[in-house]
Order: structure tokens, then C-alpha cells, then sequence
């Protein structure tokens, strides 16, 4: 795992990640054993942990973690963990975290029910929580994680996105639980309404800004820097940043030659010129600005906390989104 995100982000919640592992594995155990086969292959590479990493760091930011901030960091990685194995049939893709994906080994089926069964596990522990509000954000992120997913599809195929669509549809696939879980840390450990809401769009914002950086890594970035394909979002006629830049950018006649090359099973050597376009019209600049843009108004959405090394760790994480490379 990258060393920026194992120290400065982790070094507050060394002991409390320990606790979450245990409280992860144990919530999504079952009797049959094929699921805990595959569920043990997919949590051996654990990924960056970012939400629950964020949700614990939300908690310590304002209070003593409880039994229940541990609950919710699991809860918020199961429902990520079961929309990238959802995801990953749904885009056809073959590697995930380094590693042949789950419907590359298992295939399809397997796939969509053992993704089904991490969410109704997650279902069953919410109910732990013992809390309506948190009952109210968790179910209503996982109605806009799916609700933005299939948003994306739909703008696959008609081409018509538009920034202010494509904000919308990154809110509600990434940034809703990004902000759930920073919210959800808070809601464990305090009422204070003004600290929740903070770090509510202090999450938002984040989760925006990492998308966006998934979105030019798909572009910028290579297979074995990130694990998972590069250039894949072209294949798949997904529409990011980027590439709506450049069709606001070029005339009409040359946008019309690229939705065409799109739109028929776009070859390798179209999508490297594709790439090169969005390059030379500045749409990876574009892309980049506004992650330093957002980066910065999530940093302010902080301000209201005295330094910590909680803070820390949270800003800290932000940079180290602005500058990954897988
Ligand atoms: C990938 O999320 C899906 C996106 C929202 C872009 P992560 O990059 O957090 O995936 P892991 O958990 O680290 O593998
Ligand atoms: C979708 O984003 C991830 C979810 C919110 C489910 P991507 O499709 O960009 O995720 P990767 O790139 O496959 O990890
Ligand atoms: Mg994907
Ligand atoms: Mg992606």
C-alpha cells in the first residue's frame, strides 16, 4: 500500500483499523462456503480502505470511537466492496486490485449474487446501529451509488452528457458514500449538528475530487500502476471530464467523429488518438484544475475544527488523492 496513505493517514487509527478488520470479517460471515471463499479472495487485497479510513478519522475527530463507528466503517466498505463487484460485470472488466475480478474467476452469476449478498449483510448489520438517521443516509446512498450507475450507462448510450450531469452523477455513485461515511463517523461519537454537516460536505467534496482523479487515471494511468484496466472508460463509452471538455472545446464536425469512433467498438489505436486529443485541447489541465478547485473548498469545510492530528490525517488524505497514481 502506498506509504502516504499507510503514515501520515493512518497513524492516529492504527489500533482502530485492527478493531474494523475484525469487525468487517466477522459481519460478513456466512455458512456457505463458497461465499466466504470468494469474500476472503476479494478482502486478501484490501484496497485503500478509504471510507472507513475516513470514518474513523471523522470519529477521532470528534470524539471517542463506539462500538457502532466500527459498524459503520464495516457497513460503509461492504456496500463499496459489493458496487465494485457489481461494477465489474457491469463493465466487463477483468482485474480489480491487482488481481483476476471476482467475474473473471467465478463469472457473472456469481458475481451479481455474491454482490447481493454483501449488501443484504449489510442490511441486516444497519440494523445494529440502532439509529434511524443513519438507517435514513445509508439507505438513501445506496439507492444513488445504484441510481448513479445506472445514469452513467444511460449517458453511455445517448452521448449527451453535460458537466453539471456528470457532477450529479458523481455525487450520487461516489461522493454519497464518501460523505456518508464522514457523517457516519460523527454520528457515533456526537450530536453536534454543525460537526456533522461539516464533515458531511467535507466527504461530498472529497468524494467528488476522487472520482474525478479515477476518471483521469483511466486516462493518464497504466494497468499495472492501478490494478484495474486503464483506458477503459473510452471502451466503454463512459463520459468523464476529460472527454466532456472536449467535446464543448472542438467544433461540432470533429465531436461528431469522435462519438462515431465511439460508438463503433473503438479500436486501440482510436482510443491513443482519442487520448492525444483530450491532451491537446487541455482536458486533462481542465480535469486537474478542478480537482485543486474542490480539494481546496473541502480543505475550508475543516475550518471549524482546532488543529488535531485527526485533521491531519484527513487533510492529509485529500493531498494524497491529488496526487496518486493508483
Ligand atoms: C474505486 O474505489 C471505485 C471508485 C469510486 C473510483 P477505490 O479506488 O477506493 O477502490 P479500492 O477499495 O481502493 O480498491
Ligand atoms: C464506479 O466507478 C465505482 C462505483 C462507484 C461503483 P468506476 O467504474 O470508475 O470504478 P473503477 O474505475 O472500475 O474502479
Ligand atoms: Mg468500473
Ligand atoms: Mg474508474
Amino acid at each position: 500500500m502506498n506509504a502516504e496513505l499507510q503514515n501520515i493517514v493512518t497513524s492516529p487509527i492504527r489500533e482502530n483499523l485492527i478493531r474494523f478488520e475484525a469487525v468487517y470479517r466477522e459481519s460478513l460471515h456466512s455458512d456457505v462456503k463458497l461465499i466466504n471463499t470468494i469474500i476472503r479472495y476479494i478482502s486478501r487485497k484490501k484496497g485503500k480502505q478509504l471510507r472507513p479510513r475516513l470514518c474513523l478519522l471523522s470519529a477521532g475527530l470528534c470524539g471517542e470511537p463506539t462500538e457502532n463507528t466500527y459498524r459503520a466503517a464495516a457497513l460503509i466498505e461492504m456496500i463499496h466492496v459489493a458496487t465494485l463487484i457489481h461494477d465489474d460485470v457491469v463493465d466487463d472488466a477483468n482485474l480489480r486490485r491487482g488481481w483476476p475480478s471476482i467475474n473473471r474467476v467465478w463469472k457473472n452469476k456469481l458475481s451479481i449474487l455474491v454482490g447481493d449478498f454483501m449488501f443484504s449483510k449489510a442490511l441486516t448489520n444497519m440494523i445494529h446501529l440502532k439509529d434511524f438517521d443513519a438507517l435514513d443516509i445509508l439507505s438513501s446512498t445506496a439507492e444513488r451509488l445504484s441510481q448513479g450507475e445506472i445514469q452513467q450507462i444511460e449517458k453511455a448510450i445517448k452521448k449527451n452528457m453535460t458537466e453539471k450531469i456528470y457532477y450529479q452523477m458523481v455525487s450520487d455513485k461516489t461522493a454519497s458514500l464518501f460523505s456518508a461515511a464522514c457523517k457516519l463517523g460523527v454520528m457515533t461519537v456526537t450530536e453536534d449538528n454543525d460537526k456533522r454537516e461539516a464533515l458531511a460536505k467535507f466527504g461530498e467534496k472529497f468524494g467528488l475530487v476522487f472520482q474525478i482523479k479515477d476518471d483521469l487515471l483511466d486516462i493518464t494511468g497504466n494497468v499495472e500502476g492501478l490494478g484495474k484496466p486503464a483506458g477503459f472508460d473510452l471502451k466503454k463509452n463512459i463520459l468523464t471530464l476529460p472527454l466532456i471538455y472536449l467535446f464543448e472545446n472542438l467544433p461540432a464536425s470533429e465531436v461528431k467523429v469522435v462519438k462515431r469512433q465511439l460508438n463503433n467498438h473503438v479500436k486501440k489505436s482510436e482510443i491513443r488518438e482519442i487520448r492525444k486529443l483530450i491532451e491537446k485541447h487541455g482536458g486533462i489541465q481542465f480535469a486537474e484544475n478542478q480537482i485543486d478547485r474542490l480539494a481546496k473548498e473541502a480543505q475550508d469545510e475543516l475550518n471549524i475544527f482546532s488543529d488535531s492530528v485527526y485533521k491531519d490525517s484527513l487533510l492529509a488524505a485529500l493531498k494524497f488523492n491529488s496526487h496518486r497514481n493508483s
